[in-house]
């Protein structure tokens, strides 16, 4: 499975690992894998601590950081986060805090201790991610991504100066050759079937159009890889390495709570659904009574990013404290379907590079047949 960018990043296999829970980034990284811790839900105090701990259960081996820097972020400013809040709230109309309300009551949501201020996900603001890549940067990462767009022009540089390599996410061929023209060092090609915010077009076509479209410069596959078999395919199709989200949320590392869990380990590949929900960007989940609700016509609909997250943080909030699994945001790519056991994340990569090279060797026969 040895690509140009495991001599690159100094890895073992060329499979990259997303994840927001510093165990399992720790734990790829460790299996010869590349760990990428997400930021978006962390404070920057929260992440140092994170990036602290994983710098002492790594094992020396390389790691990476991905931020959420939107191109087209709300204009809300400010070091103090509850002041950022305030200013976010005052964007939000009536209408759309009565429909929440009126939510929460529908579902019976049980009211939250007294004094607890859910505070919702700020991490996709411009001051907070700037404040994420100033931590990302005093650590000894290997890889900055970006989840939506290229890094700004800054950003890239500071990564280059400190030896960092940069990746950033494109759901069309035209966006991986923007990102490349900005100085993207690798693209993550991800498609329509992932987790998380997603595009329109599916990884079996955009993995070899991106491919194309910035060759010689390096394409992580993403989207609905779970298995050795895909990772001979999406190496097949041209990328360098494969970029996996899903598959780690059902292992033991994780830190899903049990009603999520749950809802992973019995969906199948038909139980996702493409929802606004959330962040107020289509991102891909479990389909719920409650993504339902936001898609009913009757309804205000979402709101954009980051207005939407704030809208509905307590009732996320009330949603956890109830336990409830129908009702759970549990965001997931259609590789759910094959992820209905726990198992650690040593397993899953020793699988993944097991049946890689089984189906390397299956092809290759018949070839010689
Ligand atoms: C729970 C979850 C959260 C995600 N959050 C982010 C994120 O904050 N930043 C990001 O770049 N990608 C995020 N993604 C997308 C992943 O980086 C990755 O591209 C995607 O999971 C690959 O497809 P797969 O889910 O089929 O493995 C998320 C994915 C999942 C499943």
């Amino acid at each position: 499975m040895r690509t140009p960018l495991c001599d690159q990043f100094g890895i073992e296999y060329p499979i990259f690992a997303f994840s927001h829970c510093r165990d399992v980034v720790a734990a790829v990284s460790r299996a010869g894998g590349l760990g990428v811790l997400g930021a978006v839900g962390f404070t920057p105090e929260q992440l140092e601590v994170e990036l602290d701990w994983i710098d002492e259960h790594v094992g020396g081996r390389p790691y990476g950081v991905d931020t959420v820097m939107p191109q087209k972020a709300v204009d809300v400013h400010g070091a103090d986060p509850a002041e950022m809040l305030e200013q976010i709230r005052g964007l939000i109309d009536a209408s759309h805090w009565r429909y929440v309300d009126e939510l929460m009551e529908r579902f019976d949501l049980p009211p939250l201790p007294e004094g607890a201020e859910p505070h919702g996900v700020l991490g996709w603001t411009d001051d907070v991610a700037q404040r994420h890549v100033d931590i990302a940067l005093a650590h000894p990462i290997a890889l900055i991504a970006n989840a939506l767009g290229s890094p700004p022009p800054d950003v890239i540089e500071r990564a280059h100066a400190h030896g960092v390599r940069v990746a950033a996410l494109a759901g069309r061929a035209v966006h991986a050759q923007r990102h490349v023209a900005n100085g993207v060092d690798v693209v993550i090609a991800q498609g329509y079937e992932a987790g998380g915010h997603t595009g329109e077009i599916s990884t079996m076509v955009l993995v070899p159009e991106a491919v194309d479209a910035i060759a010689p410069a390096p394409v992580l596959a993403a989207g609905g890889i779970g298995t050795g078999r895909q990772i001979a395919a999406a190496l097949a199709l041209g990328a360098q390495g494969v970029w996996l989200g899903s598959i780690w949320l059902t292992t033991a590392e994780s830190d899903a709570s049990p009603a999520v869990l749950g809802a992973y380990l019995d969906a199948t590949s038909a139980d996702t659904v493409r929802s606004r929900c959330y962040t107020g960007k289509p991102a891909r989940m479990l389909r719920n009574a409650w993504t339902d609700a936001w898609a009913d016509p009757e309804g205000p609909g979402p709101l954009g990013m980051p207005l939407q997250n704030i809208l509905t943080s307590e009732a996320n909030a009330r949603i956890v404290r109830s336990g409830r699994k129908d009702l759970a945001f549990a965001p997931v790519g259609q590789i759910v379907g094959r992820m209905n056991e726990v198992r650690s994340v040593r397993d899953v990569m020793f699988t993944l590079v097991e049946e890689y090279v089984e189906s390397v060797e299956r092809l290759d026969a018949g070839l010689a047949d």
